[in-house]
């Protein structure tokens, strides 16, 4: 491996329009952690960049789904997402979105670099047009019948049956995704990045930087069969308002392509950085100095695009300027992490959310289990058993055990101290003298990014610790031959701190909690260098043994199987909460209205019988909230009523509305009520 002076490393910029779910953590943001974590104990110079990407059509379509402007939607998720990473322990330098005028900056002055030098071709062609709303319509807000396999919802993009690649105007019937209208082909035009003139050069590039730093089998695969193909030219504009504007005269209905854009955000969010700590151009150190190592962790559905179009980008940055960026070092993309059999997804409800999760269970067990399950080669599993296995057997039984009956041992025999090693046998040199040997299998591993690998050879090292602590046999010992006895619990004391160093990148929360019951302060006793060594002398104080691991009861998890037994069998039936359409959605018509009568009704224990004004009219509306609500307490308050209801009899009363109302936790109903601010009779739209 080649030396460098210091390193930047990135983590995909993950969509802001839905949670992230444990599936990505495994991907890229966990061995990205764990990575940088190792690094820094090591005390090397290094940066961890990531961020928010709240461009592109994903976000458009879920703003539209949602009926609120785009904004919305990545300002929610940003936070949430945020808020998941720190809970999760991401340890990230800087975590930027590509909303913020400093990314929009950065973006449009690369786009004009490449643009002056002529670099960009303009091309005219025709695409669809959607006439109802006078928008062209991006390749995923077409759907239609894929011309491969017949299915009827193929997007514009891509086939998900079949998973062919498609263009828009390969659908069979196309229509459009917004207003469910058959789009027209109209006349645009589009700015094209000439990906092909760069194959020569991305071919070397990445034989070079595998000789240097020995690339994963799967990213060299994938890029292997986009060269075989042949790179084409890509367009970089698209006809869309949200996102960065093009920078050119009579283009303001155009933006930059969002993977044109989103790569640069990992520079934009550097400089951020930079400004932040108050060194406006250290970013540079990391950008565009050649001692500088670049490592960029993603998932494997964004290979193409960090390791030939962003290389390809920077290239041509790079032959017309005198600042030069670095291109990727490695790209150490993961396979997926699938969900007990099956991929994440959202509408066949089948996954989990990073912070549903942590709700529940602490951050170390989930990082544990997935740094040992991570789909480095290929895909892997995610299984609630497995999950609470590797966290009872593993963590508990093996790491937990072993700090435990050492921590017990020296507060009951020697007074919480480390006891003085007058006589070390031979059990404890043979041991304490395997430390460095562990110690440097363990490091390699994971400057190979071999995390996985890392992982068990630690473990190894703690199931060696506890066969040492069986065959010393301190219990024996303490009677027999105290002095055994104290060489026994010295050398497992420094043990423990080994492994607290050593198993910190992975589970850094624990690690902490390992060096406050050793009392260990000091920074340089926490650090990579010299942990191997016994550096914890005798009559140091440490604290009597308190729990580091939990166990997970079944009945813990069983709530998490149960879901997924309800979600299969809704997904095999094919009683889906399956997806409408905007124009079924817009069918309902719901309306802000005032309670301006309620009683209960004779002989009903659950039904309400309310009178409410709609602004226009007045309705009679019977409603199941007997249990939950008092008529009195119901008088006055603004709600939501679906107008549109077909008329029904409820104990022989009649209800021309339904009242929006919410199931909480403990399936008690509440109503949805609406602020004074909004007028009765609003339309929700
Ligand atoms: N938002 C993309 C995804 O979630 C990843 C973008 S990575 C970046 O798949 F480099 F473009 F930012
Ligand atoms: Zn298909």
């Amino acid at each position: 491996m080649k030396k460098f002076k210091r390193t930047i490393v990135t983590a995909a910029l993950p969509y802001a329009n839905g949670q992230i779910h444990l599936g990505h953590l495994a991907g890229a943001y966990l061995p990205a952690d764990i990575f940088v974590r190792f690094m820094r104990l090591k005390g090397e110079d290094i940066v961890f960049i990531c961020g928010s990407d709240e461009h592109g059509v994903p976000i458009t379509i879920t703003a539209e789904q949602e009926r609120i402007p785009p904004q919305e939607i990545v300002d929610r998720y940003h936070t949430l997402n945020k808020k998941a990473f720190e809970s999760f322990g991401m340890s990230f330098d800087n975590y930027s979105r590509t909303s913020l005028p400093i990314h929009h900056k950065t973006a449009q002055e690369f786009f004009l670099k490449l643009f002056s030098a002529g670099i960009l071709k303009e091309k005219k062609e025709k695409q669809y047009f959607d006439e109802k709303v006078n928008m062209f319509l991006p390749d995923r807000y077409l759907i239609g019948t894929c011309p491969v396999c017949k299915s009827e919802d193929a997007r514009g993009d891509q086939c998900e049956s079949c998973g062919s690649y498609l263009n828009p105007t390969d659908l069979i019937r196309p229509k459009s995704k917004i207003t469910g209208e058959v789009p027209v082909l109209r006349e645009t035009s589009h700015w094209y990045f000439p990906l092909g003139q760069y194959q020569e050069r991305l071919e070397k590039y990445i034989n070079e930087k595998n000789e240097q730093e020995g690339w994963k089998d799967n990213v060299l695969n994938y890029c292997q069969s986009w060269f075989e193909e042949g790179l084409q030219d890509r367009a970089v504009t698209r006809d869309l308002d949200w996102g960065v504007k093009v920078p050119l005269e009579g283009y303001d209905s155009k933006v930059l392509y969002v993977w044109f854009e989103a790569v640069l955000g990992y520079i934009s969010s550097t400089k951020e950085w930079s400004e932040r700590i108050g060194e406006k151009n250290k970013w540079t150190e990391y950008w565009q100095n050649s001692e500088t190592k670049y490592i960029a962790f993603i998932g494997k559905d964004n290979i193409v695009f960090h390791c030939i179009v962003f290389p390809a980008m920077l290239m041509a940055w790079n032959d017309n300027s005198d600042q030069k960026y670095i291109l990727p070092d490695n790209v150490p993309a993961n396979e997926f992490l699938n969900y007990e059999g099956q991929k994440f997804s959202k509408s066949r409800n089948w996954g989990i959310d990073v912070q549903e999760f942590l709700n529940k269970f602490p951050a170390d067990p989930l990082r544990y289990y997935l740094a040992s399950n991570l789909p480095e080669n290929r895909d892997t599993d995610f299984y609630w058993k497995d999950f609470q296995a590797k966290n009872n057997n593993e963590l508990a039984d093996i790491l937990g055990n072993f700090i435990n009956r050492t921590l017990t041992f020296a507060d009951k025999h020697f007074d919480s101290k480390v006891p003085e090693a007058k006589k070390l046998r031979e059990i404890d040199n043979k041991f304490l003298q395997s430390l460095p040997v562990y110690k440097k299998s363990i490091e390699t591993f994971y400057e190979k990014i071999k995390i996985k690998e890392a992982l068990t050879e630690i473990m190894n090292l703690a199931r060696a610790a506890n066969k040492y602590f069986n065959d010393s046999e301190p219990w024996k010992t303490v009677k027999e031959n105290k002095e055994y006895c104290a060489a026994s619990i010295y050398t497992s004391i420094q043990i423990i701190r080994a492994l607290a160093v050593m198993i910190s990148p992975v589970v850094p929360f624990t690690s902490e909690k390992i060096f406050s019951l050793l009392n260990i302060k000091d920074q340089k006793l926490k650090n990579w260098n010299g942990c191997e060594e016994p550096k914890l002398s005798f009559g140091h104080k440490i604290e009597s043994p308190s729990i580091l691991f939990k166990k997970i009861e079944d009945k813990e998890i069983e709530p998490y199987l149960t879901v997924l037994e309800k979600s299969e069998e809704k997904n095999r039936t094919g009683n889906t909460d399956s997806l409408i359409s905007i124009e079924e959605f817009k069918k309902v018509k719901i309306k802000i209205a005032k309670v301006i009568h309620c009683e209960k009704i004779a002989k009903s224990k659950k039904l309400l019988k309310l009178k409410v004004d709609l602004g226009t009219e007045q309705r009679q509306v019977i409603a199941g909230l007997a249990e939950f609500y008092k008529p009195e307490d119901i008088i006055d308050k603004k709600v939501l009523v679906v107008t549109n209801l077909q008329k029904a009899k409820l104990m022989n009363e009649e209800s021309e509305g339904m009242i929006l109302a919410i199931e909480d936790e403990d399936k008690k109903l509440k109503l949805v009520e609406i602020g004074n601010e909004l007028p009765i009779g609003a339309f929700l739209r």
